[in-house]
């Protein structure tokens, strides 16, 4: 699989990457979660998406485990971590209403617990997980410098910025932030519109498209926009060795000329394969629109 310096001060990724969010929905064992990471590197995948709130704070502990298991498989990987968002649940019962949180002093405090859960000493890269709309960004910034010069965290970037949110962090980084993880994808395809796909473009920083399935809504069979997706991908499948909806729409997102990596969530061994041969794929420009007219059930204006 292709790997991409992200923005030229950024890390090198997969041109996928394996996110863990629902990655304990199965109850895995750490040795189930060690093999899928193994599974992740026989395609291809080297860089692996967490966050501390994943798996309502649980994720990084039993991925920190999993990765222990393979001694040398930390130095195969990149990391990517997010801090900031704070949810009551049953190991932080101080909390009682869901907050944000990016002041310098949470996500220093915030990036050292990962650290210690994941059994690392850095990670390739963290990002303010959603902006705090009670933070001013010197302060955010302050917190992603000092990490950045502590070598804690070898770069910096944001997820769910809007452009003026990026823009205002960016104006105080020491260093550039190298990306933006945004929700794209067939159901979701505001950011090529609302300016976040060409922000990126501008400031020449490739951004992350979590859910590129829409979190598997797009299979879904009582939604309309699911459904006329599905046949328009059975109209197109034959021009593309008989591509599924699935390989269809990371195709259609990985098209994109802002180079969006695909952050993919499932947990069946087969789909990250699927996954893999997709970029494979190169859409023709009618199918790309058609694919985009299936989901919005018009044609572009
Ligand atoms: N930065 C953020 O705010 C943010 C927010 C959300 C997510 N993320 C990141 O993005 C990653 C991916 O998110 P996601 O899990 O929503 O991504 P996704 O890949 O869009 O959705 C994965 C879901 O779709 C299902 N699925 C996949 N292929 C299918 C098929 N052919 N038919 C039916 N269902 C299918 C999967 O089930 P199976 O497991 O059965 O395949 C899984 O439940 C997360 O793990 C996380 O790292 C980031």
């Amino acid at each position: 699989m292709k790997r991409l310096k992200i923005s030229a001060n950024g890390p090198v990724l997969s041109r996928m990457v394996y996110g863990t969010w629902r990655i304990l929905d199965t109850n895995p064992t750490v040795q189930e979660i060690n093999r899928r990471i193994h599974e992740c590197l026989a395609v291809g995948i080297t860089t692996i998406d967490t966050a501390e709130i994943y798996g309502l704070y649980e994720v990084e502990e039993q991925l920190g485990a999993a990765i222990a298991l393979s001694p040398g498989l930390r130095n195969k990987i990149e990391i990517v971590t997010k801090a900031g968002i704070y949810v009551p649940c049953s190991s932080h019962p101080e909390w009682k209403t869901a907050h944000y949180n990016a002041t310098e002093k949470q996500l220093r405090a915030s990036l050292e617990k990962s650290l210690r859960l994941l059994g690392t000493d850095h990670v390739e890269l963290f990002l303010v997980h959603r902006p705090d709309w009670l933070t001013r960004a010197e302060d955010t910034a302050r917190g992603l410098n000092g990490l950045l010069s502590s070598d804690r965290i070898l770069s910096a970037g944001v997820s769910n910025y809007t452009t003026s949110q990026f823009e205002l962090l960016n104006s105080h980084m020491d260093q550039p932030l190298v990306t933006n993880q945004i929700e794209f994808h067939l159901l979701h395809s505001d950011p090529i519109t609302d300016g976040t796909l060409n922000q990126c473009e501008k400031q020449e920083v490739l951004p992350m498209a979590w859910s590129p399935l829409a979190g598997g809504r797009i299979f879904d069979s009582g939604n309309p926009a699911a459904v006329r997706l599905e046949i328009a991908a059975k109209e197109m499948s034959a021009r593309y060795s008989d591509a599924s909806l699935e390989q269809l729409a990371y195709a259609w997102i990985l098209a994109h000329p802002s180079c969006p990596l695909p952050v993919i969530g499932t947990n069946k061994v087969e789909r990250l394969e699927t996954a893999a041969k997709a970029l494979e794929i190169e859409l023709h420009r009618e199918d790309w629109y058609a694919l985009w007219e299936a989901s919005h059930g018009h044609k572009i204006p």
